[in-house]
C-alpha cells in the first residue's frame, strides 16, 4: 500500500502513449508540477492535488480502491479491469483501437476464419465477449506483454492488441484484421471521493478547467479592423464567423471585428476576409473558454 499524505491524487500513466498528453491537460489546466517519470508523487504547488505516476494497468483499480482519487486512463484498460469508477469526461487523446491482427500470409479472411484459432491477447476480458458476440469459438492465450511476438514464436495464430499507428503490427509482419474496440482517454474518479463533500468541490474546480481547456482546443480568436460598412459583407462570406463583437474605431467609419474562429479553417477565413476588406488581422491562441 501507499503511504497518504492527505492530499488528493490523481493518477497517470508512467510512461506511454498517454504519459505526454495527461501532463499537458493538467499544466493546461494551470496545475504547476514537476513531472519526473521516476518519482510516485509531483505535488501541485498552487492546487490541492498531488500528480501519481503508475503503470496504467494499475490506474484503474487505484481509483477505484481510492489510493488515487482521480485518473486518466484508456478506456480500453477501464473496461478490460472492469474496475466501479465513475466516469466523468472523455479527453480526446490517447485514441486506439483494440483489433485483431493476424500473420501476413494468413488466411484469415471474415470473422468465422477465427474459430479454432489461438489469440493472443492481454484483453481477455474485452476479447471474450466479442468473440461471444459474434459467435466465433476461439482459444484465447493471455499474456502479460509482447503481444505481438506471439505468432513468431508459435504461442498465439493471431494477436488482439492495442493499434494506434499501426507501426509495432506492421514492424512485426501483422495485417490489421478487424476492430474489436474504439478507445481514447478519459477522466475518472473514486466513487467516494464524488461524495466526499470537500474532494467533490476540488472535483469540481478541476472539471471547470478542463472543459475550458476542451472548449478552447483547435479555436483561435481573430481580430480585424474593417470599414464599418462592410461588416454585412464579412459575416456573409464567413458563416463561421458567428456573432462577431464589432467595436467602433477612432478613425470614422473603421471598426475592430473580434471573433473565434476552428483552428483549421482559420486560414481559409483569413484569406476571405482579407478579400473582403478587412486589415491587420491578428491570431491568438485560445487557453481557455469558460461559459
Ligand atoms: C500498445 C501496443 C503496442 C503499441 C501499438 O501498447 O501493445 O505496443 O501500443 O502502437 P502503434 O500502433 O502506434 O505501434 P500501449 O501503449 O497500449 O501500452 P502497454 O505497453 O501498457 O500495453
Ligand atoms: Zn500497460
Amino acid at each position: 500500500m501507499l503511504a497518504t499524505n492527505g492530499r488528493m491524487k490523481i493518477a497517470i500513466q508512467r510512461n506511454g502513449r498517454l504519459t505526454e498528453d495527461s501532463v499537458a491537460l493538467l499544466r493546461a489546466c494551470g496545475l504547476s508540477f514537476e513531472f519526473q517519470k521516476q518519482s510516485l508523487y509531483s505535488p501541485c504547488s498552487n492546487f490541492d492535488l498531488d500528480v501519481l505516476a503508475i503503470r496504467d494497468d494499475d490506474i484503474p483499480e487505484y481509483v477505484q480502491d481510492g489510493v488515487a482519487d482521480l485518473g486518466i486512463i484508456g478506456e480500453n484498460v477501464l473496461l478490460e479491469r472492469s474496475a466501479r469508477v465513475h466516469q466523468l469526461v472523455p479527453l480526446g487523446f490517447g485514441g486506439c483501437k483494440l483489433m485483431i491482427s493476424v500473420p501476413q500470409r494468413s488466411a484469415v479472411r471474415k470473422i468465422s476464419d477465427l474459430n479454432g484459432l489461438r489469440i493472443g491477447t492481454t484483453y481477455p476480458t474485452i476479447l471474450k465477449s466479442f468473440l461471444k458476440d459474434h459467435k466465433v469459438r476461439s482459444e484465447i492465450v493471455e499474456l502479460s506483454g509482447s503481444v505481438e511476438l506471439a505468432p513468431s514464436l508459435n504461442v498465439a495464430d493471431v494477436i488482439c492488441d492495442i493499434v494506434s499507428t499501426g507501426t509495432t503490427a506492421k514492424m512485426y509482419g501483422l495485417r490489421t484484421f478487424c476492430t474489436v474496440l474504439e478507445s481514447q482517454a478519459v477522466l475518472v474518479a473514486n466513487l467516494a471521493s464524488m461524495r466526499d463533500k470537500k474532494k467533490r468541490a476540488i472535483i469540481d474546480r478541476l472539471m471547470i478547467r478542463v472543459q475550458g481547456s476542451q472548449e478552447a482546443g483547435g479555436k483561435r480568436y481573430l481580430m480585424m479592423n474593417a470599414p464599418a460598412n462592410s461588416v454585412a459583407r464579412l459575416k456573409r462570406v464567413i458563416p463561421s464567423l458567428k456573432s462577431p463583437t464589432v467595436v467602433p474605431l477612432a478613425e470614422t467609419g473603421m471598426v475592430a471585428i473580434h471573433s473565434v474562429v476552428a483552428e483549421d479553417v482559420f486560414w481559409d477565413v483569413m484569406e476571405k476576409l482579407k478579400k473582403a476588406g478587412a486589415s491587420d488581422i491578428i491570431v491568438v491562441p485560445i487557453e481557455t473558454i469558460i461559459r
